[in-house]
């Protein structure tokens, strides 16, 4: 088990406290770092939202959600007690600035302390927190803002909110999370590709035919349905993690692991994707809505059920992206997300190319094309699919076989939530893992023709049985390229 660093001392301010990011979350994650010796105990975390409440009860809340929301084993009575002595909750209007006066005096107390302001809130409140943050004086040098994603519903309103936070924080000091750099396995990513001579070799249209960002999940809504209806699944998660995890796999070598050394050569991504045209966003994309089917082995409803009324937000997208570099040239990459798909499976294949001529009498099998799997969550780990002698007398027959690892087994430690990395990084003050500005600003420039196209289209959203892997329309998407989707996670895969 690596060496833990404690951070230096921190006051953390979580605007949104009461909500449910804030409580299966981000507390949980502090408590680990907490439990974990990392957050040094004279830390504070100021829980401030509207709700009136006291401290006491505010506690009390929030040890229930670490007991529903940590793993037992991983949870310890005392301990918890002993992180929940560090919270205070404190009632403020984040807009109208009212009932400030509370967290004036608490940050008072220790001027010179790291700051984090937190918000956990919705996008369009960060411009109003930061400005009150401004007015009541609390930005100090030693202070970073945390936005949770996304930032804003398009890219006017993504440059307004950049701009509100940006009249009032230094672009250093202005994290934008996404959650999905802070996975363990997504920061693998980097080590794959940069720490292994073999896979870089490799990484390029000579090699590649082509690569697939799968981020299937279960669940529905879950209670979001405010937020989540005028969101839809390509504001959810292809702006930010589908398009963060095609960074990570298009991207050049950074010179070094430097903050801006990554996010240049990831804005560089966004920025060759080649623009989905009008007339390609037919072919290049397709939106779905789940109908009642069939999750988890229960009947389940529909979205539009689940909502209470009809509505064209969709809860699945597949598309097709290219990025213009020589690397990739020619080479697509078809990315789909969804809600109640019938498994919560995030993973990346890549495709290798065919051998160029086969020296195997036909019927010795079928000479299947070399495949890596990467699984990012659940069961992280590898698999490396080769073609291998079948063994036995009566001939060269092949068979597929597989080089399959999980990372669980092999280093047998907890898989930080992502969360927790993501925090600590914040209080000390590196940015590398989090989206800067002209990132995120580039990812909606390729995001908002297909928004647009989807409010123009007179067809509704695609349907879908819940339980299923989304409308065929997206099954067509990559088989008109004469592809097919890796959907087969079973033993054989
Ligand atoms: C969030 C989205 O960013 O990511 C959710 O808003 C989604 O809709 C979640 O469920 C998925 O994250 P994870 O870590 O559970 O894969």
């Amino acid at each position: 088990m690596a060496q833990i660093i404690p951070v230096q001392i921190f006051d953390a301010v979580v605007f949104g406290a009461t909500g449910d990011l804030t409580l299966r979350k981000l507390m949980p994650s502090l408590y680990s770092r907490f439990r974990d010796g990392q957050m040094p105990r004279e830390s504070r975390i100021i829980a401030a939202a509207r709700t009136e409440t006291t401290t006491d009860d505010y506690r009390a809340r929030m040890m229930q959600g670490l007991h529903d929301h940590i793993a037992a084993s991983d949870f310890d009575e005392a301990i918890a007690a002993q992180f929940c002595a560090c919270v205070h909750y404190t009632m403020l209007d984040g807009v109208t600035g009212e009932g400030w006066e509370g967290l004036v005096k608490l940050l008072a107390a220790e001027p010179e302390r790291i700051r984090v302001f937190y918000l956990a809130t919705a996008p369009d409140l960060y411009g109003p927190i930061c400005r009150n943050l401004a007015a009541n004086h609390l930005v100090t040098a030693a202070s970073r803002v945390v936005l949770e994603k996304p930032i804003g519903h398009d890219l006017a309103s993504a440059r307004a909110i950049n701009d509100e936070v940006g009249h009032i924080f230094e672009e250093s000091q202005i994290y934008r999370i996404d959650h999905f750099l802070g996975k363990e396995t997504v920061q693998n990513l980097m080590a794959l590709r940069f720490a292994n001579a073999i896979f870089e070799r490799l990484w390029n249209a000579d090699v590649i035919d082509h690569v697939q960002i799968t981020v299937a999940e279960t669940v529905g809504v879950e209670g979001r349905a405010g937020y989540y209806d005028k969101a839809g699944a390509l504001r959810d998660m292809v702006q930010n993690h589908l398009l963060q995890l095609l960074c990570l796999l298009a991207m050049e070598p950074p010179v070094s692991l430097d903050p801006d050394a990554v996010r240049d050569e990831k804005l560089k991504v966004l920025r060759g994707l080649r623009p989905i045209s009008a007339h390609e966003i037919a072919t290049h994309t397709v939106r779905g809505q789940y109908v009642h089917g069939v999750s988890d082995g229960k009947p389940v409803p529909g979205y539009a059920s689940e909502l209470g009324h009809a509505s064209q937000t969709e809860t699945f997208v597949a598309l097709k992206a290219e990025v213009q570099a020589w690397r990739w040239a020619g080479v697509p990459f078809y990315l789909r997300t969804g809600k109640r798909l019938p498994q919560k499976v995030s993973e990346v294949v890549v495709q290798f190319r065919a051998v160029p001529l086969s020296i195997f009498p036909p019927g010795a099998s079928e000479l299947e094309a070399n495949k890596l799997v990467i699984r990012l969550q659940p069961d992280e780990g590898m698999l490396l699919k080769l073609m291998s002698k079948d063994p036995g007398p009566g001939g060269l027959r092949l068979r597929p076989a597989r080089l399959d690892i999980s990372f669980q087994k092999a280093f047998n430690t907890r898989y930080p939530e992502a969360y927790e990395r993501l925090l600590m990084d914040a209080v000390r003050g590196n940015p590398t893992l989090f989206m800067r500005r002209d990132e995120v600003e580039a990812a909606w420039q390729w995001i908002e023709p297909i928004i647009h196209a989807w409010a123009d289209a007179t067809e509704a959203p695609r349907p879908y049985a819940a339980g299923s892997w989304g409308p065929t329309a997206a099954i067509a998407l990559i088989e008109r390229d004469g592809r097919t989707w890796h959907e087969d996670w079973g033993e054989e895969g």
